[in-house]
């Protein structure tokens, strides 16, 4: 998964592009490279590492001169993330120059051809076919050699391309992978999404699988997959550079952890009119909600964890069987899937490869789709029958947090909203739990402003080599979010347990001193994870519980206690792991991780 931009304008369109690809370098950063053209000439500048390494090479972008160019930064698929693998790529006559975010899977076929034919390859990428292939089609004409090139391209590509002999002109090629188009005035961008375009315009073309365009200073001209021309809507980005910006934190993940309750208010106020449940991406009527027979939740990483922790809403409230699926799994399965089925689609940035993949599968077999996404115009918004955003703003932490609260808001929504649709809640019932959704902001507040022992508590617990995480029902769901927060940051080895699971295998690794994450808020099973904190303590482990204020038992058996406020067990999973969040932030911030972009990890996979 990469980052590319691109730029085409009066001024000079290395520091551009540089700027653009550091706001971009959360989406891969193991190699850079940029490319400008100036009077028929391409420049390109490429290294392994990050931006500032290729800032470092360029003097800011100080030594390629031109006004029009292109940007790349890497997460390494194919090919080591070396300076000859960096994008951009240049065919061998030096005229066509090109950056990638996708999968050219049909590479290795493409490149016996080329080598067969002549072409002299220089890396191991797939993307390299790309500028060899625009150097055999070249026809002098840039649109109909686009054109010709992609048609022979099979898998999921972001492109975005340069040629010598046409000053001021850049293409860009959208096929399964994101691609925007920043509008300006004598200026026009392309970026893999808009937190590099917001500092320069605020106007946004979203272009969908199939389509591409020609970038020159004064318009930007977007044709079909024919090459027809279309005309496409311009979109307001409203999400302010601030909110892109780390506004004071450390780190973006703290400032993400702690917009949380307005992000679930951004998620919850416009759907609550009154006493009603409006979803704008999803108007079901009783009819329609009455023909679905099951429902499937299929997502990636803590996207499906949040599909495990909404899943008992949608269970309790809607009367329906909901199983969730991991989209890696579910892609290669063979599904029992037909129209009666609503597929919902979790995904913060609505591109993750195995996520789109699963969701295609499915709608194969019939399945109605609703997608929970936080990127505008992702592909999976865009592939779904219906969609309903998070409105969490952009995330940029690689390790979601917000993301993951504001999908379990929309799908506590859901459920509450279909219950009624199907008259399956009482009036008093509905109205207790209206009331407990919009007090979710407030309650997640209190959790941030009450537990300030957790810098305290990881401290304590930060020298450990693996931790468990335990818990029942609803409690079971929130440690498995728990524990890949701590793992994908901390890098600590973490695993979460049911509890009631314990006894059949696993307490044999409780030994003296072990921790142990209990998650005790679900107050129909407290008792019993209670019992399970017992028999843990009893073979010396540490105990740190998470429990509902006022349950005072707790103290006697766990070493710390963070309490939360008390939330009904359907909604409690959006507040309770809010303190296993900062606890995992905290403690990679006691070890120096590299907390907003940890190793080996990705803030969107958009490959296989
Ligand atoms: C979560 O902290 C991870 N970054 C990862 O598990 C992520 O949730 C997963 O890759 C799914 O991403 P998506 O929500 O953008 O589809």
């Amino acid at each position: 998964m990469c980052g590319i931009v691109g730029f085409t304008g009066k001024q000079s369109a290395a520091p551009v592009l540089l700027a653009g690809l550091k706001k971009l370098e959360y989406r891969g950063y193991d190699s850079a490279g940029i490319a400008v053209e100036n009077d028929g000439l391409i420049s390109v500048s490429k290294v392994s590492g990050r931006i500032a390494n290729l800032c470092e090479k360029t003097k800011d972008g100080a030594l390629l001169q031109g006004n029009t160019g292109i940007g790349h930064t890497r997460w390494a698929t194919h090919g080591a993330p070396t300076d000859v693998n960096a994008h951009p790529h240049i065919s061998n006559d030096r005229r066509f120059t090109v950056v990638h975010n996708g999968i050219i899977e049909n590479y290795m076929a493409l490149r016996e051809e080329l080598i067969e034919k002549g072409y002299h390859f220089e890396s191991q990428t797939d993307t390299e076919v790309v500028v060899h292939l625009l150097e055999m089609y070249d026809s002098g004409d840039f649109k109909e050699t686009v054109m010709r090139t992609t048609a022979r391209l099979e898998g999921s590509y972001a492109l975005g391309i340069l040629c010598a002999d046409c000053p001021g002109t850049i293409y860009a090629v959208r096929e399964a992978s994101p691609l925007i188009l920043g509008v300006g005035v004598g200026e026009n961008f392309f970026a893999s999404d808009v937190t590099a375009l917001v500092a320069y315009t605020r106007n946004a073309i979203y272009l969908e699988d199939g389509e591409f365009a020609a970038l020159t200073p004064n318009g930007i001209s977007v044709f079909d997959c024919t090459g027809a021309p279309i005309r496409k809507e311009i979109s307001r980005i409203t999400w302010s550079i601030e909110a892109a910006e780390k506004g004071g934190y450390d780190h973006f993940m703290l400032k993400e952890i702690m917009e949380q309750p307005r992000a679930v208010k951004a998620a919850l106020t416009p759907r609550l009119q009154g006493d009603e449940i409006h979803l704008d991406g999803f108007d079901y009527s009783a009819e329609e909600l009455r023909e679905i027979r099951k429902v499937v939740i299929t997502a990636c990483g803590s996207a499906y964890y949040a599909g495990c922790a909404g899943k008992y809403a949608i269970e309790k409230l809607c009367r329906l069987p909901v199983t969730v699926e991991l989209a890696s799994e579910l892609r290669y399965s063979d599904p029992q899937i037909d129209s009666s089925t609503l597929l919902i689609v979790l995904s913060q940035s609505g591109e993750t490869a195995d996520t789109i993949a699963a969701m295609k599968e499915c709608q194969k077999r019939g399945a109605k789709t609703l997608a929970v996404v936080n990127v505008v115009g992702s592909t999976i918004a865009k592939l779904a029958d219906h969609t309903l955003y998070t409105w969490a703003g952009p995330e940029i932490a690689v390790a979601t947090t917000k993301g993951y609260t504001t999908q379990l808001t929309v799908l506590y929504l859901f459920a509450l909203y279909t219950a009624e649709k199907l008259a399956l809640v009482s009036e008093e019932d509905y109205h207790r739990l209206l009331s407990q959704l919009q007090g979710l902001p407030k309650q997640m507040q209190q959790v941030l402003d009450m537990n300030t022992a957790i810098p305290r508590l990881a401290e304590k617990y930060k020298h450990n080599s693996s931790v468990f995480f335990i818990g029942r029902n609803t409690d079971y769901s929130v440690a498995l979010e728990g524990a890949l927060k701590l793992k994908e940051i901390s890098y600590i080895h973490a695993e979460a347990y049911a509890a009631g699971e314990l006894k059949h295998g696993t307490i044999a690794l409780i030994d003296e001193g072990q921790p142990v994450v209990a998650l005790c808020c679900n107050e129909m099973i407290a008792e019993k994870t209670m019992n399970n904190i017992i028999e843990v303590k009893a073979r010396g482990a540490k105990v740190l519980a998470v429990a509902e204020k006022g349950n005072r038992t707790i103290l006697s058996q766990a070493d710390d206690v963070i309490y939360i406020p008390r939330v009904d067990p359907l909604f409690s999973a959006a507040v309770e792991v809010v303190p296993l969040q900062l606890l995992a932030y905290y403690t990679a911030k006691e070890k120096g991780c590299d907390i907003d972009k940890p190793k080996n990890l990705a803030k969107s996979v958009t490959v296989e």
